[in-house]
């Protein structure tokens, strides 16, 4: 199938729309014939990583790229970025503002999340913004049957 290749645009703490490149990544993986639960999977890397960058930067943007081989997505931002990568990959750990715990996150999980779903993760970060990249290997298995 042809390949699909998206930018979109993050911005800073707007909750209202974080989810939107999730849930057009979904649609894009449906019409592949991908298995509900691949799909599940990439869905979930997709959100938290997009929610990320809303709670935690000043904005950022995504690319989405789909090939019959993977599903690659990746994400730049600008921001404080992480001062230790060790530390956010820990289940628990947060510094969420009182905003971002008032509408539900905060619970320290995303980015260990993200590590569980993806086939291959790769994180980044310096005082000027962070830079993650998610990847998930399309096999046979990924397909509905
Ligand atoms: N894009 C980012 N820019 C700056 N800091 C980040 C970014 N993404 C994650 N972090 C840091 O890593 C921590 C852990 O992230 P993680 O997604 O695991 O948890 P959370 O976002 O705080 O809570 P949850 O994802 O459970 O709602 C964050 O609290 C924040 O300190
Ligand atoms: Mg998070």
């Amino acid at each position: 199938m042809e390949p699909y290749s998206r930018e979109h645009q993050i911005e800073r703490n707007d909750i209202a729309n974080a989810g939107t490149i999730a849930s057009l990544t979904k649609r894009a993986l449906k019409k592949r014939g991908l298995s509900r639960e691949f799909i599940k999977q990439v869905t979930i890397g997709v959100y938290e990583a997009e929610i990320n960058v809303v709670i935690h930067s000043y904005g950022g943007k995504a690319s989405v790229e789909i090939t019959d081989d993977f599903a690659e997505i990746t994400f730049e931002d600008v921001g404080p970025g992480i001062e230790n990568i060790e530390q956010a990959l820990t289940a628990g750990y947060s510094t969420a503002s009182s905003y971002a715990i008032e509408n539900g996150f905060g619970a320290g999980m995303g980015l260990p999340n993200i590590q569980a779903v993806s086939d291959e993760m790769d994180l980044q970060s310096s005082t000027d913004g962070t830079y993650l990249r998610i990847k998930f290997n399309i096999t046979e298995d990924a397909y509905e049957h």
